[in-house]
Protein backbone atom coordinates (compact mmCIF):
# COMPACT_ATOMS: atom_id res chain seq x y z
CA UNK A 1 0.00 0.00 0.00
CA UNK A 2 1.08 3.77 -0.58
CA UNK A 3 0.54 7.17 0.03
CA UNK A 4 -0.80 7.67 -3.75
CA UNK A 5 -3.16 4.45 -3.47
CA UNK A 6 -4.73 6.24 -0.73
CA UNK A 7 -5.05 9.72 -2.68
CA UNK A 8 -6.62 7.09 -5.71
CA UNK A 9 -9.00 5.24 -3.68
CA UNK A 10 -10.43 9.14 -2.81
CA UNK A 11 -10.52 9.94 -6.14
CA UNK A 12 -12.48 6.36 -6.99
CA UNK A 13 -15.05 6.78 -4.09
CA UNK A 14 -13.67 3.59 -2.43
CA UNK A 15 -13.35 3.42 1.17
CA UNK A 16 -10.66 2.30 3.31
CA UNK A 17 -10.03 0.36 6.45
CA UNK A 18 -7.80 1.05 8.78
CA UNK A 19 -7.05 -0.58 12.21
CA UNK A 20 -4.48 -0.10 14.76
CA UNK A 21 -1.57 -2.61 16.01
CA UNK A 22 0.85 -2.47 18.32
CA UNK A 23 2.96 -5.71 18.21
CA UNK A 24 4.28 -8.28 15.89
CA UNK A 25 1.11 -10.87 16.45
CA UNK A 26 -1.26 -8.22 16.12
CA UNK A 27 0.14 -6.89 13.16
CA UNK A 28 0.54 -10.52 11.48
CA UNK A 29 -3.08 -10.89 12.15
CA UNK A 30 -4.50 -7.83 10.53
CA UNK A 31 -2.23 -7.91 7.15
CA UNK A 32 -3.48 -11.41 7.09
CA UNK A 33 -6.77 -10.21 7.06
CA UNK A 34 -6.51 -8.11 4.29
CA UNK A 35 -6.33 -4.53 6.24
CA UNK A 36 -3.04 -2.17 4.44
CA UNK A 37 -2.85 0.74 6.50
CA UNK A 38 -2.01 0.58 9.85
CA UNK A 39 -1.64 2.90 13.04
CA UNK A 40 0.77 2.38 15.43
CA UNK A 41 -1.48 4.71 17.92
CA UNK A 42 -0.35 6.17 20.55
CA UNK A 43 -3.60 4.87 22.16
CA UNK A 44 -0.71 2.34 22.92
CA UNK A 45 -0.59 4.62 26.36
CA UNK A 46 -4.24 3.04 27.06
CA UNK A 47 -4.89 -0.30 25.32
CA UNK A 48 -1.02 -1.21 26.20
CA UNK A 49 0.50 0.21 28.81
CA UNK A 50 -2.82 0.38 30.65
CA UNK A 51 -2.33 4.51 31.57
CA UNK A 52 -5.34 6.50 32.04
CA UNK A 53 -4.11 8.65 28.60
CA UNK A 54 -2.01 9.14 25.73
CA UNK A 55 0.17 11.68 27.19
CA UNK A 56 3.35 9.74 28.43
CA UNK A 57 3.62 7.81 25.62
CA UNK A 58 7.32 8.58 24.50
CA UNK A 59 9.33 8.70 21.22
CA UNK A 60 11.03 5.53 22.81
CA UNK A 61 7.85 3.74 23.10
CA UNK A 62 6.79 4.78 19.66
CA UNK A 63 10.00 3.28 17.83
CA UNK A 64 9.54 0.32 19.42
CA UNK A 65 6.24 -0.62 18.67
CA UNK A 66 6.30 0.56 15.11
CA UNK A 67 9.50 -1.55 14.59
CA UNK A 68 7.61 -4.83 16.05
CA UNK A 69 4.92 -3.54 13.96
CA UNK A 70 6.51 -2.76 10.42
CA UNK A 71 8.44 -5.50 10.26
CA UNK A 72 5.72 -7.70 11.30
CA UNK A 73 3.52 -6.21 8.46
CA UNK A 74 5.94 -5.90 5.49
CA UNK A 75 3.30 -4.67 2.70
CA UNK A 76 1.11 -3.08 4.82
CA UNK A 77 1.56 0.63 5.28
CA UNK A 78 2.35 1.43 8.74
CA UNK A 79 1.39 4.68 9.72
CA UNK A 80 3.28 6.11 13.18
CA UNK A 81 1.99 8.52 15.82
CA UNK A 82 3.93 11.23 16.61
CA UNK A 83 3.79 11.56 20.91
CA UNK A 84 2.95 14.36 22.92
CA UNK A 85 5.57 16.48 22.94
CA UNK A 86 7.49 14.92 20.05
CA UNK A 87 6.01 17.90 17.58
CA UNK A 88 4.54 20.63 19.60
CA UNK A 89 7.65 22.83 20.76
CA UNK A 90 9.22 23.55 17.23
CA UNK A 91 9.21 22.16 13.20
CA UNK A 92 12.99 20.83 13.67
CA UNK A 93 11.55 18.59 16.56
CA UNK A 94 8.87 17.29 14.14
CA UNK A 95 11.10 16.70 11.49
CA UNK A 96 13.81 15.02 13.28
CA UNK A 97 11.37 12.66 15.59
CA UNK A 98 9.41 11.94 12.39
CA UNK A 99 12.52 11.00 10.71
CA UNK A 100 13.52 8.40 13.70
CA UNK A 101 9.74 6.83 13.13
CA UNK A 102 10.58 6.27 9.38
CA UNK A 103 13.89 4.83 10.28
CA UNK A 104 12.57 2.65 12.60
CA UNK A 105 9.52 1.45 9.65
CA UNK A 106 6.80 3.58 9.80
CA UNK A 107 6.09 5.05 6.03
CA UNK A 108 4.29 8.07 7.32
CA UNK A 109 3.54 10.01 10.68
CA UNK A 110 0.07 10.96 12.71
CA UNK A 111 0.40 14.67 14.54
CA UNK A 112 -2.46 16.32 16.09
CA UNK A 113 -3.74 19.43 15.77
CA UNK A 114 -4.95 22.18 13.17
CA UNK A 115 -3.82 25.54 11.47
CA UNK A 116 -1.33 25.93 14.48
CA UNK A 117 0.16 22.45 13.27
CA UNK A 118 0.53 23.75 9.21
CA UNK A 119 4.37 24.91 10.04
CA UNK A 120 5.20 21.17 11.08
CA UNK A 121 3.63 19.49 8.53
CA UNK A 122 4.96 21.37 6.04
CA UNK A 123 8.51 21.10 7.32
CA UNK A 124 7.85 17.56 7.31
CA UNK A 125 6.11 16.82 3.67
CA UNK A 126 8.79 19.32 1.97
CA UNK A 127 11.53 16.82 3.32
CA UNK A 128 9.84 14.02 1.98
CA UNK A 129 8.01 12.86 5.20
CA UNK A 130 4.25 11.97 4.46
CA UNK A 131 1.96 13.14 6.99
CA UNK A 132 -1.77 12.54 8.02
CA UNK A 133 -3.51 14.91 10.03
CA UNK A 134 -5.69 14.32 13.57
CA UNK A 135 -8.71 16.65 14.01
CA UNK A 136 -11.69 16.88 16.36
CA UNK A 137 -11.35 14.96 19.64
CA UNK A 138 -7.41 15.12 19.56
CA UNK A 139 -6.52 12.67 22.64
CA UNK A 140 -2.70 14.65 23.50
CA UNK A 141 -5.47 18.24 24.44
CA UNK A 142 -7.58 16.04 26.53
CA UNK A 143 -7.45 18.45 29.26
CA UNK A 144 -7.89 21.43 27.42
CA UNK A 145 -11.17 19.91 25.86
CA UNK A 146 -12.24 18.82 29.54
CA UNK A 147 -12.12 15.38 28.70
CA UNK A 148 -12.91 12.69 25.75
CA UNK A 149 -15.88 15.14 24.13
CA UNK A 150 -17.64 14.97 21.10
CA UNK A 151 -15.87 18.05 19.12
CA UNK A 152 -17.72 20.44 16.46
CA UNK A 153 -21.11 20.87 17.84
CA UNK A 154 -21.50 24.61 17.83
CA UNK A 155 -21.26 26.64 14.40
CA UNK A 156 -18.52 28.32 15.67
CA UNK A 157 -16.76 25.74 15.98
CA UNK A 158 -17.05 23.38 13.00
CA UNK A 159 -16.44 26.42 10.84
CA UNK A 160 -13.01 26.16 12.80
CA UNK A 161 -12.27 22.43 12.03
CA UNK A 162 -13.30 23.31 8.92
CA UNK A 163 -10.46 25.66 8.37
CA UNK A 164 -8.27 23.71 10.34
CA UNK A 165 -8.71 20.58 7.45
CA UNK A 166 -7.67 22.95 4.70
CA UNK A 167 -4.86 24.12 6.59
CA UNK A 168 -3.52 20.62 7.28
CA UNK A 169 -3.98 19.49 3.38
CA UNK A 170 -2.34 22.99 2.33
CA UNK A 171 0.46 21.94 4.69
CA UNK A 172 1.10 18.50 2.13
CA UNK A 173 -0.61 15.68 4.26
CA UNK A 174 -2.19 13.28 2.29
CA UNK A 175 -4.99 12.08 4.91
CA UNK A 176 -6.88 13.35 8.09
CA UNK A 177 -8.48 11.40 10.72
CA UNK A 178 -11.48 12.95 12.04
CA UNK A 179 -12.27 11.41 15.81
CA UNK A 180 -15.44 12.33 17.19
CA UNK A 181 -17.33 15.34 15.46
CA UNK A 182 -21.09 14.93 14.65
CA UNK A 183 -21.30 13.10 11.17
CA UNK A 184 -22.77 15.80 8.41
CA UNK A 185 -19.45 18.26 10.08
CA UNK A 186 -16.98 15.40 8.77
CA UNK A 187 -19.35 14.99 5.48
CA UNK A 188 -18.35 18.52 4.82
CA UNK A 189 -15.34 18.34 5.68
CA UNK A 190 -14.63 15.53 3.26
CA UNK A 191 -16.30 16.84 0.48
CA UNK A 192 -14.26 19.99 1.23
CA UNK A 193 -10.79 18.01 0.85
CA UNK A 194 -8.96 16.32 -1.80
CA UNK A 195 -7.03 14.37 1.06
CA UNK A 196 -8.46 11.23 2.49
CA UNK A 197 -10.63 11.54 5.39
CA UNK A 198 -10.58 8.55 8.14
CA UNK A 199 -13.00 8.58 10.55
CA UNK A 200 -13.14 7.44 13.93
CA UNK A 201 -17.21 8.29 15.28
CA UNK A 202 -17.18 10.90 12.97
CA UNK A 203 -19.84 9.08 10.83
CA UNK A 204 -20.03 7.20 7.39
CA UNK A 205 -19.37 10.13 5.02
CA UNK A 206 -15.78 9.94 5.64
CA UNK A 207 -12.93 8.27 2.80
CA UNK A 208 -11.83 5.60 5.42
CA UNK A 209 -12.41 4.65 9.00
CA UNK A 210 -10.02 3.84 11.79
CA UNK A 211 -10.72 1.74 15.19
CA UNK A 212 -8.77 0.63 18.24
CA UNK A 213 -7.85 -3.10 17.75
CA UNK A 214 -8.44 -4.02 21.14
CA UNK A 215 -11.92 -2.01 20.91
CA UNK A 216 -13.10 -3.83 17.55
CA UNK A 217 -11.94 -7.20 19.25
CA UNK A 218 -13.51 -6.72 22.46
CA UNK A 219 -10.44 -6.92 24.42
CA UNK A 220 -10.51 -3.80 26.19
CA UNK A 221 -13.46 -2.86 28.23
CA UNK A 222 -12.54 -0.18 30.28
CA UNK A 223 -14.06 1.95 28.43
CA UNK A 224 -16.24 1.85 25.13
CA UNK A 225 -17.24 4.89 23.31
CA UNK A 226 -20.21 5.19 21.57
CA UNK A 227 -18.44 5.20 18.26
CA UNK A 228 -16.98 1.51 18.42
CA UNK A 229 -18.36 -1.44 16.71
CA UNK A 230 -17.43 -4.82 18.72
CA UNK A 231 -16.76 -7.21 16.39
CA UNK A 232 -15.83 -10.02 18.31
CA UNK A 233 -15.40 -11.00 22.60
CA UNK A 234 -12.09 -12.04 22.62
CA UNK A 235 -11.61 -10.81 26.45
CA UNK A 236 -14.93 -12.97 27.22
CA UNK A 237 -13.31 -15.92 25.65
CA UNK A 238 -9.63 -15.52 27.38
CA UNK A 239 -11.78 -15.29 30.81
CA UNK A 240 -13.24 -18.21 30.09
CA UNK A 241 -10.06 -20.00 28.42
CA UNK A 242 -7.74 -19.02 31.82
CA UNK A 243 -10.69 -19.89 34.15
CA UNK A 244 -11.20 -23.85 32.33
CA UNK A 245 -6.97 -23.86 32.58
CA UNK A 246 -7.10 -23.04 36.51
CA UNK A 247 -9.64 -25.45 37.01
CA UNK A 248 -7.93 -28.38 35.02
CA UNK A 249 -4.54 -27.91 36.83
CA UNK A 250 -6.22 -27.70 40.40
CA UNK A 251 -8.55 -31.09 38.97
CA UNK A 252 -5.03 -32.53 37.82
CA UNK A 253 -6.75 -32.52 34.74
CA UNK A 254 -3.84 -31.25 32.84
CA UNK A 255 -1.74 -32.37 31.69
CA UNK A 256 -3.12 -35.43 30.41
CA UNK A 257 -1.21 -38.71 28.78
CA UNK A 258 -1.21 -36.78 25.47
CA UNK A 259 0.30 -33.70 26.55
CA UNK A 260 3.55 -35.54 28.30
CA UNK A 261 6.58 -36.51 26.70
CA UNK A 262 7.22 -40.71 27.14
O1 LIG B 1 -3.80 6.64 18.88
C1 LIG B 1 -4.66 6.16 18.14
O2 LIG B 1 -4.93 4.95 18.13
C2 LIG B 1 -5.38 7.08 17.28
C3 LIG B 1 -6.60 6.58 16.59
C4 LIG B 1 -7.68 6.35 17.56
C5 LIG B 1 -7.02 7.47 15.49
O3 LIG B 1 -5.00 8.20 17.15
Amino acid sequence: MTILEILQLKRERKKLAVVTAYDALFARIVEQAGIRVILVGDSLGVVVQGKPNTLSVTMDDMLYHTKLVADAAPRALVISDMPFMSYQVSAEDAVRNAGRLLQAGAAAVKLEGGAVMADRVKAMTSLGIPVMGHLGMTPQSVYALGGYKVQGKADDQASRLLQDAKAIEAAGAFALVLEAIPADLAKKITQALSISTIGIGAGPHCDGQVLVLYDLLGLFDTFVPKFVKTYAHLKTDALQALSRYKEDVEQGKFPSDSESYH
